[in-house]
């Protein structure tokens, strides 16, 4: 039975709107729902002086309330300082689409958290985060936990290719399982990076392969 979504997710979804990426975005992120896998990444432009968004966009490897909803948060943020986008949550963006089917509020909490993550980028990136908590093995691990291996889907914690973490005065090293001439080696490298080295109190980071 198809599920009953609103002429509006399927208007969205049909028509998405800000779909693609910036080049040389100001903040960008991937996030992956732990609930079915799926990817989406988001791309801001913020004006300086003024920490308006003026230019966002997304690509979702999602179903359609996920495209449906990456649509509605970025028309919803274009334009609104990044405090007032950060308010931006699953149910504005459910009500803004006419209401989502329960079992697709994951679909929209993916979306938001893109959104999100795309602002917590470029907050790190300019030292702008207020509460500066000391970076731990954990922290890393989570946000290797939001590093997809392309190869599975999945992130690079989840599919066990992260061997070891260590973490000593602000540096971090990291050993992937994989040699460094993989197909997917720099891209994973750049994601790690992109992930880590612009959390407050991290002075470098050191991946390594298996070679
Ligand atoms: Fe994965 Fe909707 S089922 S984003």
């Amino acid at each position: 039975m198809p599920l009953p979504y609103t002429e509006k997710v399927l208007e969205h979804f049909r028509n998405p709107r800000n779909v693609g990426c910036i080049e040389n975005p100001d903040g960008k992120s991937t996030e992956g729902s732990p609930a079915c896998g799926d990817m989406v990444s988001v791309y801001i432009k913020v004006d300086p002086e003024t920490k308006v968004i003026s230019d966002i966009k997304f690509e979702s490897y999602g179903c359609a309330s996920n495209i449906a909803t990456g649509s509605i948060i970025t028309e919803l943020a274009k334009g609104k300082t990044l405090e007032d986008a950060k308010r931006i949550d699953w149910r504005t963006a459910s009500e803004a689409l006419g209401g989502l089917p329960k079992i697709k509020v994951h679909c929209s909490v993916l979306a938001v958290e893109g959104l999100r993550a795309a602002i917590q980028n470029y907050e790190e990136k300019h030292g702008l985060i207020k509460e500066r908590k000391p970076t731990t093995i954990d922290t890393i691990h989570s946000r290797l936990h939001k590093v997809m291996n392309p190869m599975a889907g999945l992130d690079v914690e989840r599919t066990h290719i992260v061997k070891d973490v260590i973490l000593k005065d602000g540096e971090v090293t990291i050993a992937i399982d994989l040699p460094s001439n993989h197909q997917f080696a720099s891209a994973i490298k750049e994601e790690i990076r992109e992930k880590i080295e612009f959390l407050w109190d991290i002075k470098k980071v050191n991946i390594e392969f298996t070679d």
